[in-house]
């Protein structure tokens, strides 16, 4: 139950934590909740458009795309178009002014977010690590295509998709410019590997976690894996961890729970540091 007094409460405990940190690696991964005030659904969230319930875990995977691409696109299309039209929430610019804040006084400061929306670097998050892949690209289907993994992907935004929109079929679907295979998201699909393209950067994610003094993570359930191996590092180094998160049903072990909103607290935590945020000016 997110009462004043746990807001409250939990301002102290991270503002403090957040003083103590520097000059270490300060880590914050962040999940679908960092922007559930933007009006994104999250996956398995408390919010009535929570994603879960269409069972993502069939419709977002290569073998659905391969079965059905028409299918893919849509469902996507649909999705994306929510994505990329929101707009960056209190949350997003609090960690954009932590990160300064933490580099100003000479500590090191990484992102790594699971959501593959671009409200991060829209708010001007510049250590950023996109783990899932982005909602603003697309790569040819075809592995080593130039445009396809390991390394090559197409702004979506130079791609032709009214074309399939008006008419949604198999010979509308956007083809790859180079070599004429289908284009696909630029996403980590549930039957894919974190190091299946550089994009995901996963190598430097890795190394992140395992030189992080402090961990905080933002709106996440931990259901996969990149949490999964942040919880595991951070508990076995006895880091201090941190999780806002609202509605959490999880108690995990290494990990204080700061039952809150993101949208409310990390703004509060920035004016009890004194780091000035845009949104008070
Ligand atoms: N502030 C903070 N947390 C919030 C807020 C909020 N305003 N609103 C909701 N939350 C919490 C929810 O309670 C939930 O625990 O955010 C969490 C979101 O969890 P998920 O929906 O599971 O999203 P996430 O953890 O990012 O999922 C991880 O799973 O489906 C795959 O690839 C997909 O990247 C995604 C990954």
């Amino acid at each position: 139950m997110v009462t004043f007094a746990t807001v409250k409460k939990a301002v102290d405990i991270l503002a403090e934590a957040l003083d103590r940190v520097s000059p270490e690696l300060l880590l914050v991964l962040t999940g679908a909740g960092i922007s559930a005030a933007s009006g994104i659904p999250t996956f398995r969230g408390n919010d009535p458009d929570a994603i879960w319930a269409k069972d993502v875990t069939e419709l977002g995977t290569y073998r659905y795309f391969r079965q059905d691409p028409v299918g893919s696109w849509q469902w996507y299309l649909q999705r994306f178009d929510a994505v990329l039209g929101a707009q960056p929430n209190p949350a997003h610019k609090a960690l954009v002014a932590i990160e300064e804040w933490q580099l100003a006084r000479g500590g090191e400061f990484r992102l790594i977010t699971q959501n593959i929306d671009t409200l991060h670097e829209d708010s001007g998050s510049t250590n950023l690590i996109k783990v899932h892949g982005t909602a603003d690209r697309v790569r040819c289907a075809k592995h080593g295509c130039p445009n396809g993994s390991p390394r090559g992907s197409l702004e979506r935004s130079s791609v032709d998709l009214a074309t399939f929109r008006d008419a949604p079929s198999l010979p509308k679907l956007p083809r790859c410019p180079i070599c004429g295979d289908l284009l696909r998201q630029h996403v980590l699909w549930f039957d894919e590997y974190y190091n299946q393209h550089i994009d995901y950067q996963f190598e430097l994610a890795q190394e992140s976690i395992q030189q992080m003094g402090l961990g905080l993570f933002v709106g996440t359930s931990f259901s996969v894996g990149i949490t999964e191996m942040a919880l595991q590092s951070g508990s076995l180094w006895r880091i201090p961890m941190f999780a806002i998160d609202p509605s959490a049903a999880f108690r995990l072990p290494g990990l204080e729970l700061l039952e809150a909103r993101a949208e409310e607290l990390l703004p509060e935590v920035c004016r009890r540091l004194g780091i000035s945020l845009e949104m008070d000016s």
